[in-house]
């Protein structure tokens, strides 16, 4: 077993966080420690205002006009069950794309038992999607577009901007998955007609495993997923119809929304064109390198400026799993491999049941870190 570590997984997570978010998750439990919005007394009063002033941060990130409308959630999954069960009725339909991820595709498919069907738009070997493709299947009872902003396979770049315009036109809810996106690419809830949108704190925004949020746009008809106390109107046995509290029930993770708004926080001073600048960088390194290695076939748009950092491959003649599980004992290179709780996806660019091995840099990878990756994989 190799003793060096080199993490190449950061569309699971990113790895490591800057030193400022496990910090402010340490400050937060030693020195704050209580409920928010629990109670008038001091201590609830300062765990609030951690939760204000991420919602804060977040709103200004992405556009949001009320940070009101930010919503606390444990994850990207959790915020799309959210915002397709809380919307969707039967008789409504639903068209996706064909490279989403089962966090869309399986609450999808339970929907679509209870009387809301779904079309996929297909996309092309290397995960595009055409507008035009996407307007062409708009039925009279399309209620819901859910998009994934960059596909967790290939990297591959939806055009988000040019379906929310064609959304707003036809009056149809748009729901952007910024798993892969949010603090890689700048999203704009205004500019790209974001009705709603689903983003978890550990991978882009660098913030803690937990937490994530779900941005509401003013006037979306959303019911809850979940009820329960709110620390708001108690007197009433009815869940409050105010946000964020409607869909915040239960204590909230205090320690890890205040990690999150770190790791934003870190974005921000270094600056997201700096960081995408950066991962693009990244990504043509390892495209080049890997186009030069032989016998090794690489899927998705193989442009930097196409993709997110994440590069899918294979090593022909070897089974992805034997090949990650090579560069994982031998040469200490953590990867993803399989299917990526996205079998759509590699049905779509053609390496379903298999999968890939998907490699993915994040901003503090460097480059002797790929240059090893390359050659290790040289010597398979
Ligand atoms: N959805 C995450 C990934 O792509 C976990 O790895």
């Amino acid at each position: 077993m190799s003793e060096r570590v080199c993490y190449l997984d950061n569309a699971a997570t990113t790895y490591p966080k800057p030193p400022g978010v496990s910090k402010a998750m340490l400050e937060t439990m030693k020195n704050i420690g209580a409920s928010p919005g629990r109670g008038g007394h001091r201590m609830s009063l300062m765990a609030g205002k951690v939760l204000f002033g991420t919602r804060e941060r977040i709103a200004g990130f992405f556009n949001v006009p009320d940070s009101r409308n930010v919503v606390f959630t444990k994850n990207a999954t959790e915020s799309i069950n959210i915002a397709l069960k809380g919307t969707l009725r039967p008789g409504d339909h639903v068209l996706a794309s064909g490279v989403e991820h089962n966090a869309v595709m399986r609450p999808l498919e339970k929907l679509s038992r209870g009387g809301v069907p779904y079309t996929i738009v297909p996309c092309g070997r290397q995960g595009f999607l055409s507008p035009d493709d996407l307007e062409k299947a708009i039925l009279p009872s399309t209620r819901l577009i859910v998009l994934t902003h960059a596909s967790n396979v290939t990297g591959t770049i939806l055009p988000v901007l040019e379906v929310g315009k064609i959304a707003r036109s036809r009056n149809i809810i748009f729901l952007v998955d910024a798993a892969q996106t949010a603090g890689a690419l700048r999203i704009d809830m205004e500019e790209m007609n974001i009705d709603l949108l689903a983003c978890t704190g550990h991978k882009g925004l660098m913030g803690p495993q937990g937490t994530g949020f779900l941005a509401i746009r003013e006037g979306i008809k959303l019911d809850t997923l979940v009820e329960g106390g709110t620390g708001s109107r108690s007197e009433s046995i009815e869940q409050p119809d105010l946000l964020p509290d409607k869909f915040e029930s239960g204590t909230q993770n205090t320690p890890g929304v205040s990690g999150l708004e770190a790791g934003i926080a870190f974005i921000e001073n270094e600056g997201l064109d700096k960081i995408r600048e950066r991962e693009k960088a990244l990504t043509r390194k390892l495209l080049e390198g890997l186009s030069g290695v032989k016998g090794v076939e690489i899927f998705g748009p193989l442009d930097p400026e196409k993709q997110t950092a994440v590069v899918s491959f294979r090593v022909s003649g070897k089974d992805p799993g034997e090949t990650a599980e090579i560069l994982d004992s031998k040469y200490g290179i953590i990867t993803r491999v399989g299917l990526h709780c996205c079998p759509l996806a590699h049905k779509t660019i053609g390496t379903y049941p298999e999968g890939t091995i998907r490699v993915s840099p994040g901003f503090f990878t460097t480059d002797s870190e790929i240059d090893y990756f390359l050659r290790s994989v040289g010597k398979i």
